[in-house]
């Protein structure tokens, strides 16, 4: 996997001070990409919805839920994915190939079903190796388990005597464990599409319920088990519709997590940035037994991506 050693004074304040530093051109690049995939984003969301719920992914509006948050199959889930911030939780070592990453944490089942598209040609993208990552229900992240989720990052720095200039995501060492909980990965099959099942993330304080995501279209998996991936194709957060998380968060355990007030997606800084960078990172939700979110969820998003893209990209640091 390849990091680009970035100063901490640029990553650090994508993450958390001033993310919407990204050029005005390249939020219209983005926009209109999106614009123009959006009805292959739109057939192929429902074709996937359809196969899972015969009968229901058809149309826009039949899915019937007790609180029809998401009662439509969003057309806008073409997720133009910019290199975003990976943020400081990121520990490639933990990331293992499987396609349950939930590993016995407790909550609520979460599938995603998530499908890839070329942006350059708006069709789907066989054998893109997904990576996820995410907290688990009251907030901590595998592998850095003694880190808490309810101090803020830069006094979380303070506090391990690490200076903030000297502290670089993906180089810096911040790690405490060897836990791999709720971080896996797999690629997308034939027709451009795969499926993750975890544990419904939980919050840490300042962010909204997130998942970080990343791309590759080049990867190589080893006999002994490790996978190797070149070109970094996209990196980025996914998220879920406010109604359906406040109620998932009135449920245990993800309700014992009474240290910290949630933040929600209206107020997190860098769900502003994905949304100003002309996409839409949120997923389209139905309740997994058709009823109850409280049963399990699932997800379903198009991540948009570019396969000639590669690293890190710059413009996202850009002042307008
Ligand atoms: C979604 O996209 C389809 C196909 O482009 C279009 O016909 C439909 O009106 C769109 N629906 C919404 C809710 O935007
Ligand atoms: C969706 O609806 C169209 C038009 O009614 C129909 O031709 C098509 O067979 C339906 N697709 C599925 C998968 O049911
Ligand atoms: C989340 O992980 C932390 C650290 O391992 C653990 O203490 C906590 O109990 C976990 N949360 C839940 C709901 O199990
Ligand atoms: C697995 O195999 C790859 C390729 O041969 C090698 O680079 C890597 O160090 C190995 N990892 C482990 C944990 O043995
Ligand atoms: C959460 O917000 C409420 C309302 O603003 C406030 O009264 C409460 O003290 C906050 N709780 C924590 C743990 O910050």
């Amino acid at each position: 996997m390849k990091f680009s050693v970035v100063a901490i004074a640029g990553l650090l304040s994508a993450v958390l001070a001033h993310p919407e530093t990204i050029s005005r051109r390249e939020i219209q690049r983005r926009s209109a990409i999106s614009k123009r995939c959006e009805p292959s984003a739109a057939s192929f969301n429902r074709r996937r919805m359809e196969k899972r719920w015969p009968g229901r992914g058809n149309t826009t509006y039949t899915i019937q839920t007790e609180a029809p948050y998401f009662d439509a199959i969003q057309n806008d889930t073409c997720v133009m994915s910019p290199i975003l911030t990976e943020g400081p939780y990121v520990w490639p070592r933990s990331q293992t190939l499987r396609q349950d990453m939930s590993e016995g944490q407790p909550g609520i089942p979460l599938w995603m079903d998530v499908g890839v598209i070329d942006v350059n040609t708006c069709e789907p993208l066989p054998n893109v190796l997904l990576n996820f990552w995410h907290c688990n229900a009251t907030g901590s992240y595998s592998s850095f388990t003694a880190l808490s989720p309810n101090t803020p990052f830069l006094e979380l720095l303070e506090q391990l005597g690490i200076d903030e200039e000297d502290f670089t995501i993906g180089v810096t060492d911040l790690h405490t464990d060897d836990s791999t909980f709720l971080r896996g990965m797999w690629p997308t099959n034939d027709v451009g599409v795969m499926e993750m099942k975890t544990t419904f993330p939980g919050f840490y304080v300042g962010r909204s319920i997130h998942i970080h995501v990343q791309a590759f279209t080049d990867w190589t998996l080893h006999d002994n088990g490790t996978v190797s991936s070149g070109n970094v194709v996209s990196t980025g957060q996914l998220y879920f519709g406010e109604t359906m998380s406040a109620e998932l968060m009135a449920i245990e355990p993800y309700s014992l997590h009474t240290q910290i007030n949630r933040t929600t997606n209206s107020i997190d800084d860098i769900f502003s940035v994905g949304l100003k960078g002309g996409y839409n990172p949120v997923f389209s939700t139905v309740p997994a037994d058709g009823n109850d979110y409280a049963n399990g969820v699932i997800g379903f998003i198009t991540m948009g991506v570019d396969p000639s893209a590669n690293g890190i990209d710059n413009s996202m640091y850009e002042q307008e």
